[in-house]
């Protein structure tokens, strides 16, 4: 894994959309994995930003996000899609049938995980996926104690993520107790990954990230055995490392 320290969360989400936009620039038909949460609400606007300056063209980029809420229709707007889509998607070009999240109303859940997972086999993988990291080290929703060898599936989420979440919903009992999420194995085909680390409060993540050892219990510890992820996270985030992972950029 590469470290690459930043100063704060406007420098990370600028870095990171760079990356981006590097691939989009030098391979206009890619696969971009997409991520939802506070997280990379700057990398999207930063993109947005750089769309409007005329220079990029997402038509032949294909995106699938990690994840959606069970229950919650595209137009509620705690959903992944209504995220999506006032973030991101309704300001740049990227056509609607090649923006591809699950659907959490799906008739069939477990039907909808397979078509997924032939969709992202169909696009030829995911050339860069974007990721946040929860406090419990849950990469998507994949939380504590789910196989690493598990694909697109509906998980239950566990309480910690509910309150952490509840925060988008006018009360904890409307956040919805399943999601469907891209499996630990279906990340770790991506063939680069971005992990976006920022604020006091994901420190201690990032801490038994980089320190721990590589458990089920810390899902996003399987990242360690990714031949391609950079981690982008700012001070605060690093505030709990020892200060030679701290360089600038460190190989870990
Ligand atoms: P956040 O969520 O970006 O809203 O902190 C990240 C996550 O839970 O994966």
């Amino acid at each position: 894994m590469k470290l690459i320290a930043c100063k704060d969360y406007k420098e990370m989400s600028k870095k990171a959309a760079k990356e981006i936009l590097e691939l989009v620039h030098s391979e206009k038909r890619c696969t971009l994995g997409l991520a939802t949460g506070s997280t990379p609400e700057g990398v999207y606007k930063a993109l947005v930003e750089d769309f409007n300056k005329g220079e990029t063209s997402y038509k032949q980029v294909s995106s699938v996000n990690l994840d959606e809420y069970v229950g919650l229709t595209k137009d509620n707007p705690n959903s992944y899609h209504h995220y999506m889509k006032s973030n991101l998607f309704q300001h740049i070009d990227l056509p609607e049938n090649q923006q591809l999240i699950p659907n959490g109303v799906a008739n069939d859940l477990e039907v909808e995980c397979r078509e997924y997972e032939k969709t992202i086999a169909e696009l030829g993988g995911v050339d860069l996926q974007l990721l946040g990291i929860g406090h419990n080290g849950h990469i998507g929703f994949n939380e504590p104690r789910t196989p690493f060898s598990s694909r697109t599936h509906v998980v239950d989420l566990a309480e910690k993520t509910r309150k952490a979440n509840a925060r988008f919903f006018s009360d904890i009992t409307e956040v919805p107790a399943q999601a469907i999420t891209m499996g630990i194995e279906t990340i770790m085909e991506s063939k680069k990954i971005l992990l976006l680390i920022s604020g006091k409060s994901k420190a201690e993540a990032l801490s038994k990230l980089i320190n721990g050892p590589i458990d089920e219990s810390f899902p996003a510890s399987i990242l360690k055995n990714h031949p391609n992820v950079t981690i982008m996270a700012d001070e605060e985030a690093m505030s709990l490392l020892e200060e030679e992972a701290v360089g600038r950029q460190h190989i870990l």
